[in-house]
C-alpha cells in the first residue's frame, strides 16, 4: 500500500508510484492518484461523488429485458452498423479487459527493461530471480511473456501458482513430473527409460527435501529448466519458504541447470524471501515499477488498434493521471472510456469519455463494497468529513495500512488542530464503522477496515482535482 506515493507522484520525481488493484474482489485494492492534492482541492466535495450515493432509478416496466449485444457465432459477414459496433466492443474487451494477466506478447505493453533484466539474469548471470511489486502491477503478465520468450530459446519453462496451502514436496514433484527423464545425465537417448517417456518424478523418493531435489536437478543436462513460482507471497508456511531458500542455495552450489523465478506482492526483497543471507548472492531482485506515460500510451494503442478507436491526447492524459502507473487501471479506464465512445457511435475517445470511465470505476468500486460499508461512506457525516477521510487514506499508505493522528495532520497541511483530528477520526472508529482503532500502549493507530474504501477515496480525490 503505497498510495501516498501516488498522491505525491508529481511533487517528487524520485518517488515511484505503484498500483494495487484486484478485479472481481469484494473491495477494490487499487486507488489511483496523480497530482498533489491541496487541502483546498479537497475541501469541497466534487459534485460527481453524489452520483455514487444515489439510489438506482427504478427500472421502467416498458424497458425491454437486456439482450446480448453480439451473436456468439463469429460470423461478421454482411455486418451492419450495429454488429460493427458489437464487434468492436468485443475486440476492445479482448484487448483491454482487465481481469486476466496478459499471456502473450501481442497484448503486452512496455516493460522492455524488466524483460531484458530478467533474460539477462537468467542467461548471463545464471542466477535465480525474485520479481516483486504491488498487487496488479504486472508480475504475472511479465513472467508469462518471459516464459514465451524463453521457450523460443528452447528453455523448458514450468509455471506454477502458489496457494496458501503450498507444500514443498507436492509442488516440486509436480514440476519434476513435467521434466522428461531423457534430460537426466544417466539416461541415454535410445535407452528404454528414455523411450518409455518417463519424467524425473519417478526418480524421487517417497519423501524428499530440498537437498535430494537439488541432487536430482543437478543431473539435468541437454536443456535448461526455468521454474516459475508465481504468487509466492500467498504461501503461509514458513517451512515452504525455508525449503525454497535451501533449494536455491543447493542448486547454486551445484551449478545446476535449473533456475527459479519467484514473483510476489512485496515492497522489497526481504519481505518476500525473508532474511536469507546465504542466498543473497544467488538471486537477483527485480522490482516492478509503475508504467511510464509512454507505456500507458502503448497499452492504450493496443485497444485503439483492436477496436479501431482513437484516444485524444486529453483522454490519454487523464487515464495516465488517474491510473498512477497501474496497468490494471489503465486497462480498466481505457476500456470503459472506449466503450462509452462506441456507445455514442464515435471513434474518437475524448476527455469526457475518460471522465465517465473514472466515474463508472468509482461507482463499481463503491458497489463492490459491502452494503454496510457503502452506507457508512454515504452518510452525511462521512460526506462532510470527506477531506479528513481522503487525508487518512493517504496517511494509511504504509505497508500495513496503519496511521496516526499526526500523519493525518501532516496530510491535511499541518494547520488543523490535532485534537480535533483525533476526535473526528474516533467518530469513524465505532465497531463496524470505516476505521479500526488500536491503542498501542497509549499510541493511537487507525486503519481503514476495508482497503477498498481508501482506494475509492484516493481515486475520487484525484478525480476532484482533475475536474476542479
Ligand atoms: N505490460 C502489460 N501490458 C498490458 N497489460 C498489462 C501489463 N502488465 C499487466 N497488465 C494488465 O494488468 C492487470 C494486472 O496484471 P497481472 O495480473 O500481471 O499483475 P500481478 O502483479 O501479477 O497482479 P497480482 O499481484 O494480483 O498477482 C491485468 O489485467 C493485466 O492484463
Ligand atoms: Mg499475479
Amino acid at each position: 500500500m503505497i498510495w501516498k506515493r501516488w498522491a505525491r507522484a508529481e511533487s517528487s520525481d524520485t518517488e515511484t508510484a505503484v498500483a494495487a488493484p484486484v478485479e472481481a474482489t469484494p473491495a477494490p485494492a487499487s486507488p489511483a492518484a496523480a497530482s498533489v492534492a491541496t487541502v483546498d482541492a479537497m475541501s469541497t466535495r466534487p459534485a460527481f461523488l453524489e452520483s455514487l450515493w444515489r439510489e438506482p432509478a427504478p427500472s421502467a416496466r416498458a424497458t425491454p429485458l437486456p439482450r446480448f449485444s453480439a451473436s456468439a457465432s463469429d460470423d461478421v459477414e454482411n455486418e451492419d452498423g450495429e454488429s460493427n459496433i458489437a464487434r468492436r466492443r468485443l475486440a476492445l474487451r479482448d484487448a483491454l479487459g482487465a481481469s486476466q494477466p496478459v499471456i502473450g506478447r501481442d497484448g503486452f505493453a512496455g516493460r522492455h527493461d524488466a524483460l531484458s533484466q530478467l533474460i539477462q539474469a537468467i542467461e548471463q548471470q545464471r542466477v535465480h530471480v525474485v520479481i516483486y511489486g504491488e498487487r496488479g502491477i504486472g508480475k504475472t503478465s511479465l513472467v508469462h511473456v518471459f516464459a514465451e520468450t524463453a521457450r523460443e530459446a528452447r528453455y523448458l519453462v514450468l509455471y506454477g501458482s502458489c496457494g496458501t496451502e503450498a507444500e514443498f514436496s507436492a509442488m516440486f514433484r509436480s514440476f519434476a513430473s513435467r521434466i522428461p527423464r531423457l534430460y537426466h545425465r544417466s539416461v541415454l537417448p535410445n535407452s528404454p527409460e528414455a523411450e518409455r517417456g518417463d519424467n524425473l518424478d519417478i526418480m524421487l523418493g517417497e519423501t524428499f527435501g530440498p537437498r535430494e531435489l537439488a541432487d536430482l536437478f543437478a543431473e539435468v543436462t541437454g536443456t535448461r529448466v526455468i521454474i516459475i513460482l508465481d504468487e509466492y507471497d500467498r504461501v503461509l508456511d514458513p517451512g515452504f519458504r525455508r525449503d525454497v531458500a535451501e533449494l536455491i542455495k543447493n542448486l547454486s552450489d551445484r551449478a545446476a541447470r535449473v533456475q527459479l523465478v519467484l514473483t510476489g506482492v512485496a515492497q522489497n526483497l526481504d519481505e518476500l524471501i525473508g532474511y536469507a543471507p546465504s542466498i543473497r548472492r544467488n538471486i537477483v531482485g527485480l522490482p516492478m515499477r509503475p508504467l511510464n506515460s509512454g507505456e500507458v500510451r502503448e497499452l492504450v494503442g493496443i485497444g485503439e488498434n483492436a477496436a479501431e478507436l482513437h484516444y485524444s491526447e486529453e483522454a490519454i492524459g487523464m487515464i495516465t493521471a488517474m491510473a498512477g502507473g497501474s496497468p490494471y487501471l489503465v486497462r480498466l479506464l481505457a476500456h470503459h472510456a472506449g466503450l462509452t465512445a462506441l456507445e455514442g457511435r464515435r471513434s474518437l475517445v475524448d476527455e469526457s469519455d475518460g471522465r465517465i470511465a473514472v466515474e463508472r470505476v468509482l461507482t463499481d468500486w463503491n458497489a463492490s463494497l459491502p452494503r454496510r460499508v457503502q452506507a457508512s461512506l454515504g452518510r452525511e457525516e462521512a460526506r462532510e468529513q470527506w477531506p479528513l477521510l481522503v487525508a487518512s487514506a493517504r496517511a494509511g499508505s504504509s505497508a500495513d495500512g496503519f496511521f496516526g493522528v499526526e500523519d493525518v495532520f501532516t496530510e491535511l497541511g499541518g494547520s488543523t488542530p490535532q485534537a480535533g483530528i483525533e476526535r473526528d477520526l474516533k467518530r469513524f472508529s465505532n465497531p463496524h464503522d470505516l476505521l479500526e482503532l488500536h491503542d498501542l500502549g497509549g499510541e493511537l493507530r487507525f486503519r481503514f477496515r476495508y482497503p477498498g474504501v481508501s482506494a475509492l477515496l484516493l481515486m475520487s480525490a484525484a478525480m476532484a482535482r482533475i475536474t476542479a
